[in-house]
Formats: C-alpha cells, sequence, structure tokens
C-alpha cells in the first residue's frame, strides 16, 4: 500500500488526482438555497401565500440566481386522524391539502420542502399557541408521515425540528435521544426509496458529528431575528465551526434576515458572511416586496459563488485581532493560487484592518477582487489593507502567484473527535474551544483526553513534497499533562507536558515525517481519567528548508529575461522569484 502510494504521486498522476479531487468535490451537495416561511409569516400561512412567494422568487431572478428550494415550515399541521394515523393538513389554511402547493412548486421548476418535528408536537403548538399541531410530529409516525411527505406529495426536503424531544418545549416533558431519533427519521426517509431528499436537522446547537451522516445540514444556534445583536451573535457561534463544515454537510446558521429591517451595512455583512462560511441560504423576507437593495445583494452572483463553490468549505479565522476577524477558505481549487477572504468587524466602531499575504498563506503578487462590488482592485503585494465600518465586512477574491504551506495551525481550526454542544461537556468528555486572551488567536481547545476518541486532528495539513518537519506544539497545563502525537495513524511521541500554570503557555519540539499530499494529524491520550492539556496551536515548518510552495496547481514557470529580474508564470511577468514575496521550492527548474 505504502509503495502503492508513492508510485501513486508521481507529478502525472498528481495532475490525475486533483482532477479526480476536483470532480469528487462537484459530486457533493452544495448548501441548500431557496425561501422559507418562518421569519416572515410565522405560523400564519396558506396556501395562496406559499405560491405567491414560490412565483415572486422566479419573477424576481433569484431561481435564476441558484434560490431553488420553496420551505413550508410549521404552520400546516390540522391534528392528526386518532384512529388511522393520519397526519391532517389545516382546512382553512390549506384547504386543498400540501399535494397542489407541491405540484405548483414543481411546475416552476422549483424543489419543495416541509417541516416536521422529531417528538410529538412542533415548536409552534408549544411556544406559539398553535393548538391544533399537537400529535403531528413524526414520533410513532417516522414511516407512514415519510411515506405522505416524499412518495404522496414528492417533497424534496424536509426540516425537523425538536420542540417535541426536549422536555421544556413540550407539554408531556418528553426527552428524546436526539441522536437516536434523527438516526430513526433518516431510516424512515431512506425506507421510501427516495435518494435525493435533503434533511436538515434543527436541535439549535451543535448536535455531535453523527450528525454528519444523515444530514445535509444542522442547525448550531438558536432561531435568528432581524436585529444585529441576534445576526452577530449567530456569527460569533459558528466562527470556530468550519473543522465539521466537510463533504458537502454543512453547518446552518438559520435562515436569512436580509431585507427586514437591519441596516445596509448589517445585511450586507449577514449575506456575505452566510455565503463564505457556506451557510444554508434560505430568504426569509416577503419576496413579493423586495427593494432595490436587497434584491441586488441577494442576486450577487459572486458572493453566491463563494457559498456554492466545488470545495464545498466553510471559512476559517485566520486572524483575530481586539474586536476584528479575517476568515479565508480556498475557492475552486484545494491549496491552490486561489483564496477568498472576509475582513470582519462586528464592533460598534469603523477598524483599519490589514493582514499579510503570508499569513494567508500566498506569495507573489496578488490580484483582489472585490466581491460586493463586484470590482478588481487591482494587484497588491505583501499585505493588503482594510477599512472596515462598524458592522461591516469586505470579501474579496485573491488571485496569487504562488501558493505557500501552512504554517500556524491554531487549534481551534482543529477537528475535536467529540464535539457537542447538548450535553454537559466535561460529563460527556468532549472537548470545546473557549477563549484565552494567553493564546495566539485569543482561543484554545479545552477538555481534550480523558477518552482516546475525546482527540484533536487537523485533518488537513497539507505537505506538497513530504519529508521531515519540525513541529512545535503550545500548550497550557499546570500540572503534567500527556499528549500522543500521532502523525496518519501512526503514533510518532508522547509528550509530558506541563507549562508551570494555567495561564502559562509550554511548547514542545518534535521532529515528524509527513507524506506528499494531505496528513492527518492527532492529537490524544490513552487515558480514560486524565485529561490532556489544553491545546494553543501547532506550527510546522519543513525540517531543511524556508517556507515551501504548494506546486500542484503551481503554474509552470515559462522563462525568465536575461538579467534575471523578471519571469513568467502563467503568461504574465512576475519579479525575480528569488528576491521578496516571491518562494520557490527547492528543486524547482526555473527555465531560461
Ligand atoms: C423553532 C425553529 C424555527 C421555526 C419554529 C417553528 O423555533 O428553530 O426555525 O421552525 O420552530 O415553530
Amino acid at each position: 500500500m505504502k509503495n502503492l502510494r508513492k508510485h501513486l504521486l508521481c507529478p502525472k498522476t498528481l495532475a490525475l488526482l486533483a482532477s479526480f479531487c476536483a470532480s469528487a468535490a462537484m459530486a457533493q451537495d452544495r448548501p441548500t438555497m431557496g425561501w422559507s416561511s418562518w421569519n416572515t409569516f410565522g405560523l400564519n400561512i396558506s396556501e395562496k401565500t406559499i405560491k405567491n412567494q414560490a412565483a415572486a422568487m422566479r419573477q424576481k431572478g433569484l431561481l435564476k440566481a441558484g434560490y431553488t428550494y420553496i420551505n413550508i415550515d410549521d404552520g400546516y399541521f390540522g391534528g392528526r386522524n386518532k384512529k388511522t394515523g393520519e397526519l391532517l393538513i389545516h382546512k382553512t389554511r390549506f384547504p386543498n391539502g400540501l399535494q397542489p402547493v407541491v405540484n405548483y412548486i414543481h411546475r416552476l421548476g422549483m424543489k419543495a420542502g416541509i417541516y416536521s418535528d422529531g417528538g410529538k408536537n412542533t415548536c409552534g403548538n408549544y411556544h406559539g399557541g398553535d393548538t391544533i399541531a399537537h400529535d403531528v410530529g413524526l414520533y410513532g409516525y417516522d414511516e407512514r408521515d415519510c411515506e405522505f411527505f416524499f412518495n404522496e406529495c414528492g417533497f424534496d426536503f424536509i426540516k425537523v425540528d425538536f420542540c417535541g424531544g426536549v422536555d421544556y418545549h413540550n407539554s408531556e416533558h418528553l426527552n428524546l435521544d436526539a441522536e437516536t431519533r434523527y438516526k430513526q427519521i433518516a431510516a424512515a426517509i431512506e425506507k421510501t426509496g427516495r435518494t435525493d431528499v435533503r434533511m436538515n436537522v434543527c436541535r439549535w446547537d451543535y448536535p455531535g458529528n453523527w450528525v454528519h451522516d444523515i444530514a445535509i445540514s444542522w442547525r448550531t444556534t438558536g432561531d435568528i431575528n432581524a436585529s444585529w445583536g441576534s445576526v452577530k451573535d449567530i456569527l460569533k457561534q459558528n466562527l470556530y465551526l468550519s473543522a465539521y463544515c466537510y463533504g458537502g454537510h454543512y453547518n446552518d446558521m438559520d435562515m436569512l434576515e436580509v431585507g427586514r429591517g437591519l441596516s445596509k451595512e448589517e445585511d450586507r455583512t449577514h449575506f456575505g458572511m452566510w455565503c463564505i462560511m457556506a451557510s444554508p441560504l434560505l430568504i426569509g423576507c416577503d419576496m413579493s416586496n423586495l427593494n432595490t437593495n436587497t434584491l441586488t445583494l441577494l442576486r450577487n452572483t459572486e458572493l453566491i459563488a463563494l457559498n456554492q463553490d466545488s470545495l464545498c468549505l466553510q471559512a476559517y479565522v485566520v486572524q483575530h485581532k481586539g474586536d476584528t476577524y479575517v476568515l479565508v477558505k480556498d475557492i475552486e481549487n484545494l491549496y491552490g493560487t486561489t483564496r477568498a477572504v472576509a475582513f470582519y468587524n462586528p464592533s460598534d466602531k469603523a477598524a483599519d484592518m490589514s493582514i499579510k499575504f503570508e499569513d494567508l498563506d500566498l506569495g507573489g503578487d496578488v490580484l483582489v477582487r472585490d466581491l460586493y462590488e463586484k470590482e478588481d482592485l487591482g494587484t497588491m503585494t505583501e499585505s493588503m489593507n482594510v477599512s472596515v465600518p462598524a458592522h461591516g465586512t469586505r470579501i474579496y477574491r485573491l488571485q496569487a502567484d504562488v501558493r505557500l504551506e501552512r504554517v500556524l495551525y491554531e487549534a481551534e481550526t482543529a477537528y475535536l473527535g467529540k464535539y457537542q454542544e447538548i450535553f454537559n461537556n466535561q460529563a460527556y468528555k468532549s472537548a470545546i474551544y473557549e477563549s484565552n486572551s494567553s493564546c495566539s488567536g485569543g482561543m484554545q481547545a479545552t477538555w481534550l483526553g480523558s477518552d482516546p476518541k475525546n482527540d484533536l486532528q487537523w485533518r488537513n495539513v497539507y505537505s506538497d513534497q513530504g519529508g521531515k518537519y519540525n513541529m512545535i506544539i503550545k500548550y497550557i497545563s499546570g500540572e503534567s499533562r500527556n499528549i500522543v502525537v500521532n502523525v496518519n495513524g501512526k503514533d510518532v511521541k508522547t509528550l509530558s507536558c506541563n507549562s508551570g500554570g494555567w495561564g502559562t503557555i509550554g511548547s514542545k519540539s518534535l521532529s515528524v515525517e509527513l507524506e506528499p499530499g494531505e496528513n492527518v494529524i492527532r492529537l490524544y491520550n490513552k487515558s480514560s481519567s486524565s485529561w490532556m492539556p489544553n491545546i494553543d496551536c501547532m506550527t510546522l515548518r519543513p525540517a531543511d528548508n524556508d517556507r515551501l510552495t504548494v506546486g500542484i496547481n503551481r503554474p509552470a514557470v515559462q522563462s525568465v529575461t536575461t538579467d534575471n529580474s523578471f519571469y513568467t508564470l502563467d503568461g504574465r511577468k512576475v519579479k525575480n522569484p528569488t528576491t521578496k514575496g516571491i518562494y520557490i521550492h527547492k528543486g524547482q527548474k526555473v527555465l531560461k
């Protein structure tokens, strides 16, 4: 196997592999785009409202921009026939049942979504006084209701809420295990024979890594409302969840409040951040009554392209200074020269923000395009400075000459094997991310260990050529605690760590051997009773070289001027590779 891997990684095969990966990514589902009834209409929905919204979505060019789903939320229930178990539909809101609505949506070339609950009652029943919506949830009726929704009516999407499963949201005080219930519901969907139904889990917190196997997306927060405080709080809760967005499955930051009373700047932040963080984009305003600013923002194809990018990634925080954040993600090609970056200023004051391109793993000249304004800003080198108003965000597409290998891996961008936000994390032995002003980025991962599965993984450590690297792990521990360092499934070293206090950062260096391509670096311990140190970050530098460039997507150097001061990359003239900003890989041939 090992030999085969080495053999596979010749340049030609790498190119093949890259195009295979690109097509594999193509096959992944993109975040759901569409409209949902809840934010504007609440329980007050009807056949007419839903049909009008569907027609408006098409007429306003939103379908063309990629919004496809028309989702009926809570409010359509009419009780349940106790004898037959049949789910009844509200007689005055939907006098003709759901079928004609689904047919109408389908006829317009869109997809139709529905809503239910994992327990017996909906949230609108318990909190909104919709007395009729009791015993209408899936509990006890998984197969029957799924057959009705997906085969009889033809729905294509379902949001499954959980008021019926959490004791303080339902009158019976039913307390159901979310993992068990959602897995049962997923099995019932599978039993209908439909393979294209999307399920959204609505448990209002990140429920645990099991959710990946059964849902396209999952809510990670309580309900959004049309206020800046709500948008800011939801963003805060999602900034460090990028590791759980992979393989076409997404953190859901809730339906959009764009066009519902936020300021223009706040609406732009809300939409842009939902785009770069790959959250589903479900419009929540009244589409039959949109002003020009809202419509222009919702139809911004360049921001939407970030959301629907074939790599299906959520941007991660690469710089946190004061109250401001810079987030970045690869677009178009993994570890390529094109990245998207957001400068996010949630504070109440304007901020002058700045980042070095090398901190974004980019080198050489960088072409910058403003995605809000759809405007090229020209070429920049070394760093970029951006003035961002209060509550504002600026988002750019960067196209660099060179991609550099990543050096700094923050704990808050790592995948935690048992991460969840439902149970008490100490009792459940599941690690969390926590702020700590002594740490780089102001964050650490804590409550790791005490279970080998309660680990931390950097799953995307890319090395262009493989080989020896110096690894430094920064940690915090006021007592002696162990870390086992595991590289690609092999334990490399056990580190005994004591930084001399809970406010003090310690560091350990070791040498590791990386494979060419993606590597997984895992920190864990083997004990079932002792915690690991808190982890701040890891750095990786090649043992015998400066920072390396990434070659897969690097354009070939085509020619060099006689005085060696310029060379041509990809048809463009760039500075001498040996001068500032351009990093040439050891052994790379520069053609004369
Ligand atoms: C919960 C959900 C909301 C909405 C309402 C409907 O609060 O989180 O998104 O679906 O229920 O009652």
